[in-house]
């Protein structure tokens, strides 16, 4: 019986061709940071052009190698378009990070526009789609490749004035394992990673609050995260730090798996440490 292939082991991206959707601020800023210093060759995605051109510099600077592309993740024609920037910029694709993400509003299903309700559902569950759909001919071709979807604790919980993105990462759950099934014979592996609360301007609402508005929104986001386990938000490196695990080929019999990375909040009640 031939031995299975396992991968190399390596448990970084050097060398590995990988876009990272969301990387001009918060989470997909630190996975694109981090994943440039491991030696990662990075294609940035994100509809930020300022700030994502300067993440693409930051990682530069620091001995990394990436190329932005303006990209709404929404949009088949751009998502097409950055996948085809990848290929004929770097000649290959091995590593897709959907990170991408918006917040929608913070009101009930009855008071929820459905023009926001569509596009929380466009930017969250669709973008992940298009991005797999157009990505995967290219994974194929190799043979091998790794999509990693960064879902969150509130696609396996419902929580309070959430309703479109509690759907959309629900979605973003069930289509990671979907999508497993499908690819695992063919040498592509699907896994997601649920963060918890993290330290980030989430889709720049927080930037946009009135400043007292937003003191009062940071509050209520760390008197929520002081009620679990770790006591804590997390730092964006945290959860790139998951991201990259299952991008690499430490993860290498992990395919399917929704990985909480939340200080442990969906491991119990809102009752925090003992
Ligand atoms: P963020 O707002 O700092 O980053 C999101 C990025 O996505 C931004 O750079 C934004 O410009 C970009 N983006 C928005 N719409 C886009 C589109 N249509 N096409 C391309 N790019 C677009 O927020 P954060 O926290 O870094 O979020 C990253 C991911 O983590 C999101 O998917 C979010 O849902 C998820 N997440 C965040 C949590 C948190 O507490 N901050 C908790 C759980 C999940």
């Amino acid at each position: 019986m031939s031995e299975p292939d396992t991968g190399s082991g390596h448990s970084n991206l050097r060398g590995r061709v990988t876009i990272v959707t969301g990387a001009a601020t918060g989470i997909g800023r630190s996975i694109a940071r981090l994943a440039g210093a491991e030696g990662a060759r990075l294609v940035l995605a994100d509809v930020n052009t300022g700030e994502g051109e300067g993440t693409a510099r930051d990682v530069i600077a620091r001995g990394g190698e990436a190329l932005f592309v303006p990209c709404d993740v929404s949009d088949p024609e751009q998502v097409r378009h950055l996948m085809d920037e990848a290929v004929r910029h770097f000649g290959r694709l091995d590593v897709l990070v959907n990170n991408a993400g918006i917040a929608g509003s913070a009101v009930p299903a009855h008071d929820l526009d459905v023009e926001d309700w569509d596009r929380v559902i466009a930017v969250n569950l669709r973008g992940p789609f298009l991005c797999a759909k157009y990505a995967l001919p290219h994974l194929l071709a190799n043979g091998a490749g790794v999509i990693v979807n960064v879902a969150s604790t509130y696609g396996l919980i419902g929580a309070p004035l959430a309703p479109a993105y509690c759907a959309s990462k629900g979605g973003v759950v069930n289509l990671t394992r979907q999508l497993a099934v499908d690819y695992g014979g063919r040498g592509v592996r699907v896994n997601a990673v649920c963060p918890g609360y993290v330290d980030t301007d989430m889709g720049g609402r927080r930037a946009s609050l009135p400043p007292a508005q937003r003191e009062a929104a940071q509050a209520r986001r760390e008197a929520n995260a002081a009620l679990q386990p770790l006591g804590r938000q997390a730092h964006a490196d945290e959860i790139a730090r998951a991201v990259l695990f299952l991008a690499s080929d430490a993860s290498s019999f992990m395919t399917g798996s929704i990985v909480t990375v939340d200080g442990g909040c969906t491991a119990t009640f809102n009752h925090g440490a003992g």
